[in-house]
C-alpha cells in the first residue's frame, strides 16, 4: 500500500462503476487512482467527474499508477478476464456479482485466487453487508425459528433497469443472484435442484431483449423448498423503487426481512414516495448506506485483515444454482445443481 490511502482503480464506469467511483472518492482512506473503461468519451467523462486519470484497460492504468487494488463493475459476461488479470497482477479486488457468468468462469476466478495467496478478495454481493440480512442471518443461525420448512425471496425492480440490462445479463443472474445468496446464507443450507419459468411481455413490447419475470422452484439440502421470485415490471412511478421481502418459516417459528420501505414515506401534494435511506442514500452530500459500507470492509480487509464476508466457495455455490437455472430453462424440467 502506498501512502496512508489504498490506491483503486474502479474498472467499468457504467451505472455501477460510477457509484463506485464516488464511494472511493468520497472515502478519505482511500484514492480513485483510475478509471478503466474502453470507450474514451464516456471513461474520460467519469474520471474527470471524480478527479481521476482514465486508462482504455487495467493493464494500461498498471502501468502509470501505482495501484493496491481494483473494483471490477464491467459487464457480467467480462467478470472472468479482468478478475484473473487483477489477482495474476497481486492486486486487492472487489468484483461485482455474481462471481462469473459461467459455472466454469466462477471455478476459474476461484482457482486464480487461490493461488494469489497475497490478494484479498470480496466478491459483491451487497446485501451481505446489510445490517437487516446479516440479523436474519445471524437469527436462523441461532436456531431462533428451528429447522427451516419453506421460504420465499422476491425482487422486483422498475421495468427502467430491465430496459438498461437489455440483453446484457439474464434477469436471474443480474438480480436474482442476490437472493440465491440470501436463500443459501441465510438458510445455511445449498440448493441442491431448481425448477425454473419466465415470462415476456413488457420487455419486448418495448423492443428490449430478455424476459420481465423468473420464478424458481428450490430444492435445499436440509430438506426445505421455496421460491424465488425476480421481475423488472414495476413502471417508474412506484414510491419505492424496489419491492422485495425475504421470508424463512421454520419449525419454531418465522423470519421476515421487507426492504421495500425503508423506515420514512414522503407524502405531498405531488408525490408518495419511500425514499431509499439504507442502500445507498445521499446525506449530507455523499453517498451512505450498504454500498458504501461494502467498500469499507473491502478496506478493512486489506488495512486489518479482516476476513471476508462472503467466502469464494459461496460465490462459486450461487454460480452453480445459475447454471442449474439456465439447464432447467433449457430442458423445462427440474434441474440438479452441480457440486
Ligand atoms: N451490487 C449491485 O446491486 C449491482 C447493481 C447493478 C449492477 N451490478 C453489477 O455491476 C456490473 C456492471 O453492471 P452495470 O449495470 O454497471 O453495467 P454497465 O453496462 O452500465 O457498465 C459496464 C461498463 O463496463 C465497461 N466495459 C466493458 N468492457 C470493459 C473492459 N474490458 N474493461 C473495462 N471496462 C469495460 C463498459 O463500457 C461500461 O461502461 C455487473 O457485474 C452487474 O451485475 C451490481
Amino acid at each position: 500500500m502506498s501512502g496512508t490511502s489504498t490506491r483503486i482503480a474502479v474498472v467499468g464506469a457504467g451505472r455501477m462503476g460510477q457509484v463506485h467511483c464516488r464511494i472511493v472518492a468520497e472515502n478519505p482512506r482511500a484514492e480513485l487512482a483510475a478509471v478503466v473503461d474502453p470507450f474514451e468519451e464516456s471513461g474520460r467523462r467519469v474520471a474527470e467527474q471524480f478527479g481521476a486519470p482514465w486508462f482504455p484497460t487495467l493493464a494500461a492504468a498498471r502501468e502509470a499508477v501505482d495501484l493496491d487494488g481494483v473494483i471490477i463493475a464491467v459487464p457480467d459476461r467480462l467478470h472472468v478476464g479482468v478478475t484473473v488479470e487483477a489477482l495474476e497482477a497481486g492486486l486487492h479486488v472487489l468484483v461485482e456479482k455474481p462471481l462469473a457468468d459461467t459455472l466454469e468462469g466462477a471455478r476459474t476466478i476461484a482457482d486464480a485466487a487461490a493461488s494469489a495467496t497475497g490478494s484479498k478478495v470480496l466478491v459483491g454481493h451487497v446485501l451481505r453487508h446489510d445490517p437487516r440480512f446479516r440479523s436474519a442471518a445471524k437469527i436462523v443461525a441461532a436456531g431462533q425459528v428451528g429447522d427451516p420448512v419453506h421460504f420465499r425471496a422476491s425482487r422486483i425492480v422498475p421495468r427502467s433497469v430491465g430496459f438498461a440490462n437489455n440483453g446484457a445479463s439474464p434477469i436471474y443472474m443480474y438480480q436474482g443472484i442476490h437472493d440465491i445468496d440470501l436463500v443459501q446464507w441465510i438458510s445455511g443450507s445449498p440448493i441442491v435442484r431448481v425448477s425454473a419459468t419466465t415470462a415476456a411481455k413488457v420487455l419486448p413490447a418495448a423492443g428490449k431483449e430478455g424476459v420481465d419475470v423468473a420464478l424458481i422452484l428450490a430444492e435445499l439440502e436440509d430438506g426445505s423448498v421455496g421460491t424465488i421470485e425476480i421481475s423488472w415490471v414495476l413502471p417508474g412511478t412506484t414510491p419505492s423503487g424496489l419491492a422485495s421481502q425475504f421470508e424463512l418459516y421454520g419449525t419454531e417459528g418465522n423470519i421476515k426481512v421487507d426492504v421495500t420501505a425503508e423506515g420514512v414515506s414522503l407524502d405531498t401534494l405531488d408525490e408518495f414516495r419511500l425514499p431509499n435511506t439504507m442502500l445507498d442514500p445521499e446525506l449530507d452530500g455523499r453517498l451512505e448506506g450498504v454500498v458504501p459500507q461494502q467498500f469499507d470492509w473491502f478496506l478493512q480487509m486489506i488495512e486489518f485483515d479482516q476476513p471476508s464476508r462472503i467466502g469464494i466457495d459461496e460465490a462459486v455455490s450461487a454460480a452453480r444454482v445459475l447454471d442449474a437455472i439456465d439447464e432447467s430453462l433449457r430442458t423445462r424440467t427440474w434441474a440438479d445443481v452441480q457440486r
